[in-house]
């Protein structure tokens, strides 16, 4: 069958192809990003049509086989993995640079190289730079392979000769199949690279973890193409000056994607926080306007975390607003609910909320101390430390009840907290309200929630 190259133009930012080169992607929008490659397209229209044969199952009488997890020795890495590491699974972890990818790769080969081997591809660091961070973390075990190259076919070769029981590829955006006329990191090889892995280790059963690097708007790298291919996309988070870094899962064919990990990078690197609640409130300044606490559900666990808000006069024509850790809009709608429906008045200030430590709250449930927060600060008036408040906010201006309500208030009250503020709705159907340290006060507007809270 004749072959033929064919030039075509591919968008790094979004994959969008056309034959034509644009300034301009019409697909996403973003000047300057479509890249000449070459496509083989093959001339089939003519080729006879050959029977083939293929597998097909009756689902009924499938016998169910359990899925082989490796733990990794990471108590949080697992929750998000789902409980460990599924045999024959792709996992894709992405993030910042420097947010600990390497790190916390190499940390786990320690405990699952207890008894299983392990394969670690690496096109950015050397050999000799791997062997010092390893004895940095501590990492010795005798079953990890170091294989420091960027041919993807010399790699799979080797994985299919080798057979390891778990491959780290760090990163795809290194490697590359010298065949193909685009450089190393373009779509195309990140494509055909990621195809080729997936083929030699979902053939031979072994999972494989892929780490992809983030360009500049904080998306993977030749996203959505890799995203598709891959069993789990896990995402690293953390403000770069702080130490604390929080795993995400975005998909997920093995587990829940809403479950968080929280890690601490130490000099002896990522270790696992098992109270992140206690450690993104930790630091609350006392008695000062501006500042509430939230609880918000990540996964299957409530998380304690502060908003903070700052109302100040404006001092240019159009006020400004701006977030971190929390939705623009949603602000912008909380603050049009609190002028028309409760009578407090943001027309000529700057605002600003910012949630401590970090975290990215976009649960509704955390709109009420937002709420609370910019009251706060705008009065001037500070809110009660021990106090903390959960719920949605209407339109109407009503608080409504929120899931979980039951595991957020004990969690407030494992915490010490005297006093949570919760949608009426809720109270009604709370079942445990007798024996209970914390006082639970059910409120149905945001005047009523700000009063029990000052
Ligand atoms: P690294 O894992 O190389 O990041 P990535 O692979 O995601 O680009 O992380 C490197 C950063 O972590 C670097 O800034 C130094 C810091 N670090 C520690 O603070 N402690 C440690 O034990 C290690 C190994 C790294
Ligand atoms: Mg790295």
């Amino acid at each position: 069958m004749a072959a033929k190259n064919k030039s075509i133009y591919v968008c790094s930012q979004c994959g969008y192809e056309s034959v034509k080169w644009y300034g301009q992607c019409p697909g996403c929008g973003e000047w300057n990003t479509m890249n000449e490659e070459v496509k083989t397209v093959s001339n089939s229209s003519s080729a006879t049509f050959k029977a083939k044969s293929v597998n097909v199952a009756k689902l009924s009488s499938l016998l169910p086989q359990d899925e082989i997890r490796y733990t990794t020795g990471m108590g949080e890495l697992d929750r998000v993995l789902g409980g460990g590491i599924v045999k024959g699974s792709l996992v894709l972890l992405s993030g910042d640079p420097g947010i600990g990818k390497s790190t916390i790769l190499l940390q786990i080969c320690q405990h699952i190289g207890r008894n299983q081997k392990i394969l670690y591809v690496s096109g950015e660091e050397s050999a000799y730079q791997i062997k010092l961070r390893a004895d940095r973390l501590g990492v010795n075990t005798p079953n990890l392979e170091l294989l420091c190259d960027i041919d993807m076919e010399a790699i799979c070769e080797y994985i299919r000769s080798d057979k390891p029981n778990l491959v780290i590829i760090d990163s795809i955006q290194t490697v590359g199949i010298p065949g193909l006329s685009s450089s190393s990191g373009s779509i195309t090889q990140i494509r055909e690279c990621t195809n080729m892995l997936m083929m030699t280790v979902k053939t031979l059963n072994i999972p494989a973890i892929i780490v992809g690097h983030v360009n500049k708007d904080g998306n993977i790298a030749g996203p959505k193409v890799l995203e598709h291919m891959v069993d789990a996309v896990l995402y690293f988070e953390g403000e770069r000056h702080m130490s604390y870094r929080i795993l995400r899962a975005v998909k997920n064919r093995y587990g829940s994607t809403n479950e968080i990990g929280v890690f601490e990078m130490l000099d002896t690197g990522l270790h696992d926080v098992e109270n992140p609640s206690m450690m993104l409130i930790s630091g609350r300044p006392k008695n000062t306007s501006g500042s509430c606490v939230a609880c918000v559900m990540e996964g299957s666990r409530p998380i304690l975390a502060e908003v903070q808000a700052l109302v100040t006069t404006t001092n240019f024509g159009i006020p400004r607003r701006m977030t971190n850790g929390f939705d623009h809009n949603r602000l912008n709608l909380l603050i049009a609910v609190l002028e028309k429906r409760a009578g407090y008045f943001f027309g000529n200030t700057d605002t600003y909320v910012n949630v401590a430590g970090g975290l990215r709250i976009d649960e509704p449930a955390s709109d009420l101390s937002v709420s609370l927060a910019l009251i706060s600060s705008l009065k001037d008036a500070p809110i009660r430390e021990d106090v903390i408040a959960f719920g949605e906010v209407g339109l109407g201006g009503e608080i409504r009840g929120v899931g979980n309500c039951e595991q957020r208030i004990k969690e407030a009250e494992r915490l010490g907290f005297k006093r949570c503020i919760i949608p009426y709705h809720n109270f009604k159907n709370l079942t445990f309200k007798q024996n209970i340290k914390i006082d639970i006060v059910p409120v149905r507007t945001i005047r009523a929630a700000f009063e029990a809270a000052e």
